[in-house]
C-alpha cells in the first residue's frame, strides 16, 4: 500500500477524466460596461483579454506582471476567498478584492478615471470561462484544480498561463496536454526559472556539450518552510468570505483548518505533492531542459530516503526526500532535500556547471544562450515578468512558449515519479513512451487520484 495514500484510489481514464461534470451555480458580480473611449488608442478591443483565476500569493504577482504590458487588458478576476490574511505568511492580506481594486486602480491610474470600476469578479471559474470577451486565463490556484480548470479553458478556446506543478498526477497531466493540442491553445507553465537567463544560459552550455558527455545531475528541493498541527489537531470553522467547498472541488471532502488551505495545501498529497514537486517543478524542469529531455523521462527512479511527520499530522507530505533516476541513455539525475532549493547541477567528462554557482568549472568559451522564445523587448532579469511576456508573445504569435504544455507535463512528471518511489518506499520502473510503470500495478494506481463528485463526471 503506498505511504500516506488516499486509502480509496481509483483509476479513470483518460477519457473519463476530460469529461468532468457541467456548469452549476452562479455567484458572479455584474459586470460593469466601460466605454473603450476611455482608453484612447489602445482600446480594450485591441488589447489580449485577460481573465485572472486565483489571486493568493502567487496570483497577485503574476496579475501584476500581466497588468505592467500595455497590450493586456486583465478584465475580470476569480477567487474562492473574497479577502483575508494567512497567505504565505499570517499577514499577507490577499483574496479576489484586494485583487480587483489593485486592477481597478491601476487603469483608474492610466486612464485618469478615479472611479474605474472595470474589472469583474467571480467566484465559479466556470462563469469566466463563459465570458466571450476573455481571450486567455491565468490559472494561479492549488494543484489539485489546475487539470479540470486547464482542461475547462481549453474546451472553452482560452489561451491559459497555468503555475507549475502543471498537474497533481501524471495521469492529469497526459489528459492536460490532449485538451490543449486538440483545442490548438497555447498554455504557458509557471515554471519561470526557465525564463531567467542565467539558468537559460547554463542549460545551453550543457546542451553545447561545454561540460563534455553529461554523467550526472543533481537537482534540490528545499525544506518544509511551514509547520502544520501534529496528530489531534482539532477541525475549525470555516471563515466568512471563503468558499471551502469551491476551494476542495475534486479533493476528497475534508474538515476544514486553515493550515489545509491558502499556501499551506503544498503538504498535503490530496492537493499538491509537498517540496518534491513545489521546488521540483523548478529544478527538475531545468535538468530536463539542459539533458534535452524534454518530451521524456526517465526509466529508472531508486527510492534512496524519505522522512515523515507522525500518522495524523495535518501535513502528509515527505518531511525531506532523496530518489535517484536513471535515463535510458546513462545519465544520472539525483534529487535531494537541500538548502538550496532551486539549484542544479550539472556533471560532464570535462567540466561541471551549476544554476546556483559561477563561474563553471568547464571549458573556456562561452556558450551562445538560446536565442529562441525570448521575450520581446530583450533580456528581462525578472525572470517571472519575461515568462509572462513570452506567453503574451505567444498568444499573438501562436508559436510554443517556452514552458509548454508537453514540457510542463513531463518535468512534473518527473517529480510525481519521485513522490510514487517515496511513498512506495522502493524502486519503480518507467516507460516514458508509454507513460506508466510496466507490470507493477501498484504503482500505476498512483498515476491517477479520484475526484470528488460533481468534477468526476
Ligand atoms: N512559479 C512559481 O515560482 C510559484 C510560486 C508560488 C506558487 N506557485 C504555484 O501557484 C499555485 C498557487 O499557489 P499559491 O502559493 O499562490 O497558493 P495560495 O493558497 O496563496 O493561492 C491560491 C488561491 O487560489 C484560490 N482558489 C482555490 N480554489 C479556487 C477555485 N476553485 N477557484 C478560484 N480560486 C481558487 C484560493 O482561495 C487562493 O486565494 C500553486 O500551483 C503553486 O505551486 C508557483
Amino acid at each position: 500500500m503506498a505511504k500516506n495514500s488516499p486509502t480509496s484510489q481509483v483509476r479513470y481514464g483518460r477519457r473519463r477524466f476530460l469529461n468532468v461534470a457541467a456548469a452549476g451555480a452562479a455567484s458572479a458580480a455584474l459586470p460593469w460596461i466601460v466605454p473603450s473611449s476611455v482608453f484612447g488608442a489602445k482600446a480594450p478591443s485591441n488589447r489580449i483579454q485577460v481573465a485572472c483565476i486565483g489571486t493568493g500569493n502567487q496570483g497577485s504577482g503574476i496579475l501584476k506582471r500581466f497588468l505592467e504590458n500595455d497590450d493586456v487588458q486583465v478584465v475580470a478576476v476569480c477567487d474562492v476567498n473574497t479577502a483575508s490574511h494567512g497567505y504565505r505568511d499570517d499577514d499577507q492580506f490577499l483574496g479576489r478584492e484586494p485583487a480587483r481594486k489593485a486592477v481597478d486602480a491601476h487603469y483608474g491610474e492610466k486612464t485618469g478615471t478615479a472611479a474605474y470600476q472595470g474589472c469583474r469578479a467571480y467566484v465559479d471559474f466556470r462563469e469566466v470561462l463563459a465570458c466571450g470577451d476573455v481571450e486567455a486565463v491565468t490559472i494561479v490556484v492549488p494543484d489539485h484544480w489546475h487539470a479540470i480548470m486547464t482542461i475547462r479553458a481549453a474546451e472553452a478556446g482560452k489561451d491559459i498561463y497555468c503555475e507549475k506543478p502543471l498537474s497533481l498526477t501524471i495521469g492529469q497531466g497526459r489528459a492536460m496536454v490532449e485538451a490543449v493540442g486538440k483545442h490548438k491553445r497555447i498554455l504557458q507553465t509557471g515554471s519561470m526559472e526557465r525564463s531567467n537567463p542565467l539558468n537559460r544560459y547554463v542549460c545551453q552550455l550543457v546542451r553545447d556539450g561545454k561540460i563534455g558527455e553529461v554523467k550526472r545531475v543533481t537537482t534540490n528541493v528545499g525544506y518544509n518552510n511551514k509547520v502544520g498541527p501534529g496528530p489531534g489537531w482539532k477541525p475549525m470553522p470555516v471563515p466568512a468570505g471563503f468558499d471551502y467547498d469551491r476551494w476542495l472541488g475534486p479533493a476528497p471532502d475534508a474538515p476544514y483548518h486553515k493550515d489545509r488551505c491558502l499556501y499551506r495545501f503544498r503538504f498535503n498529497y490530496d492537493y499538491s505533492g509537498g517540496q518534491v514537486t513545489n521546488y521540483g517543478a523548478h529544478s527538475n524542469d531545468l535538468a530536463q531542459w539542459g539533458l534535452g529531455m524534454d518530451g521524456s523521462g526517465p526509466v529508472e527512479i531508486e527510492y534512496v530516503g524519505a522522512t515523515w511527520l507522525p500518522e495524523g499530522s495535518l501535513f502528509n507530505t515527505a518531511l525531506t526526500t532523496e530518489f535517484r533516476c536513471r535515463y535510458e541513455n546513462g545519465v544520472e539525475l539525483l534529487c535531494k532535500t537541500n538548502e538550496r532549493p532551486v539549484g542544479v547541477r550539472f556533471e560532464g567528462t570535462e567540466g561541471m556547471v551549476e544554476t546556483t554557482a559561477y563561474p563553471w568549472k568547464a571549458r573556456s568559451e562561452p556558450a551562445t544562450l538560446i536565442a529562441s522564445q525570448f521575450p520581446s523587448g530583450g533580456i528581462r532579469l525578472d525572470a517571472t515578468s519575461a515568462h509572462v511576456r513570452n506567453f503574451l508573445d505567444c498568444v499573438r504569435s501562436r508559436q510554443e512558449p517556452v514552458a509548454a504544455v508537453e514540457i510542463g507535463h513531463r518535468s512534473a512528471s518527473l517529480c510525481h515519479l519521485g513522490n510514487v518511489a517515496i511513498r512506495l518506499g522502493r524502486n519503480v520502473r518507467w516507460d516514458p513512451k508509454q507513460e506508466c510503470f510496466p507490470g507493477d500495478e501498484e504503482a500505476n494506481a498512483m498515476l491517477t487520484s479520484p475526484l470528488r463528485a460533481p468534477w468526476n463526471g
